[in-house]
């Protein structure tokens, strides 16, 4: 059967890192109330000259070469991105042209937090029909860019960074790498807990981030329990046999909370939220590269992708190293 085989990871971080501590000297709040609340320590900050196209082209370059694949062999980029360069083109055109490998498939794909889960189940849908046979999927986000630093209960939550992953569609077996399942929802009806107050269509501004937190933590639970009931159910397989869930960064109670509903042990979660914040469509992707590269994560392990974001979108995506 034809699967979409993860083939390499890679990642990329601003160079500025801004403490909880550094945080507190310009806003109205303390290390102890963001640890408490986030688990959130630390958190990386664009300076000028970075961009979400710079992280972007930098991730998926350490992706290519961790799959030892030459750029001119990928014939397709989605690039999930709520933060992109322009309102167009799409962010994934900058990057195509940066990598040097023009003339295939490049576009955005804008589903905020979830929006790495999107793009890799678009990107995995393409593979298998045949568009392409090597694509570059990257999550990469400049948040900074959208916060109201004045709004001290949404400010302190997020960082920006990318994280790409090179698929391959390859021949397997049943039991043989590759993506095995993947289930997307998305439910308008949420729009005004998550928000951004601008947009070229309504007030010609790029507009600052609203977040109405409190509900938002309620709906991501349920939505990630769901999500992930069904792609084990898709999958025939159950909780136990997963060796890792790499979840979207948002807070360490989400991912605490979203564990015990399943019965997952906290040692099987990869977290990144207390280095990288919460990244949005970045977090799935570069807490993904931070597992491999540290060796945790290990061919033929079974690993659980899963996000939720603004919209909201949620989606969950099961996948054999
Ligand atoms: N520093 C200090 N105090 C603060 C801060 C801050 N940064 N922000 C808010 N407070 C104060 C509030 O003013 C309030 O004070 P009051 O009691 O005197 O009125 C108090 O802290 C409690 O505020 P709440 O908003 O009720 O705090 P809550 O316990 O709900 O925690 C949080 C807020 C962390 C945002 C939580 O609701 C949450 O994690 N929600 C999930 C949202 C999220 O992660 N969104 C990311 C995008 S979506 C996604 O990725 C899934």
């Amino acid at each position: 059967m034809i699967r979409s085989v993860i083939r390499g990871t890679g990642s990329a971080l601003p160079a500025q890192c801004v403490t909880n501590a550094e945080l507190a000297s310009r806003v109205d709040t303390s290390d102890e109330w963001i640890v408490e609340r986030t688990g959130i320590r630390q958190r990386y900050i664009a300076g000028e000259g970075e961009t979400t196209s710079t992280l972007a082209t930098a991730a998926a370059r350490a992706a290519l070469d961790a799959a030892g694949i030459d750029a001119r062999e990928i014939g397709l980029i989605i690039l999930a991105t709520a933060t992109p360069d322009h309102t167009f083109p799409a962010t994934a055109t900058q990057v195509q042209a940066a990598l040097g490998c023009n003339g295939g498939i490049a576009f955005d794909v804008h589903a905020v937090c979830s929006g790495f889960l999107y793009a890799l189940t678009t990107a995995d849908s393409m593979l298998r029909t045949g568009l392409a046979s090597k694509a570059l999927v990257i999550g990469a986000e400049t948040f900074s860019r959208i916060l109201d630093w004045e709004d001290r209960t949404t400010c302190v939550l997020f960082g920006d960074g990318a994280g790409a992953v090179v698929l391959e569609a390859q021949d397997v077996v049943e039991d043989g790498p590759g993506i095995i399942a993947s289930r997307l929802h998305a439910d308008g009806a949420h729009k005004d807990m998550l928000y951004v107050d601008g947009g070229p269509s309504t007030t010609g501004t790029v507009g600052h981030l609203r977040m109405r937190g409190r509900e938002v933590f309620r709906h991501a639970v349920v939505n990630l329990a769901d999500v992930l009931k069904e792609v084990l159910e898709a999958a025939a397989v159950t909780a136990a046999d997963i060796d890792w869930v790499v979840p979207h960064q948002a807070n360490a109670r989400i991912l605490d909370a979203t564990a015990r509903k399943l019965d997952l042990p906290a040692e099987k979660v990869v977290v990144t939220v207390d280095r990288h914040a919460n990244t949005s469509a970045a977090s799935v992707p570069l807490a993904f590269d931070a597992a491999m590269r540290d060796g945790r994560i290990k061919p033929g392990d079974l690993v659980m992708f899963e996000a939720m974001g603004g919209g909201f979108t949620w989606g969950a995506s099961l996948a054999r190293i």
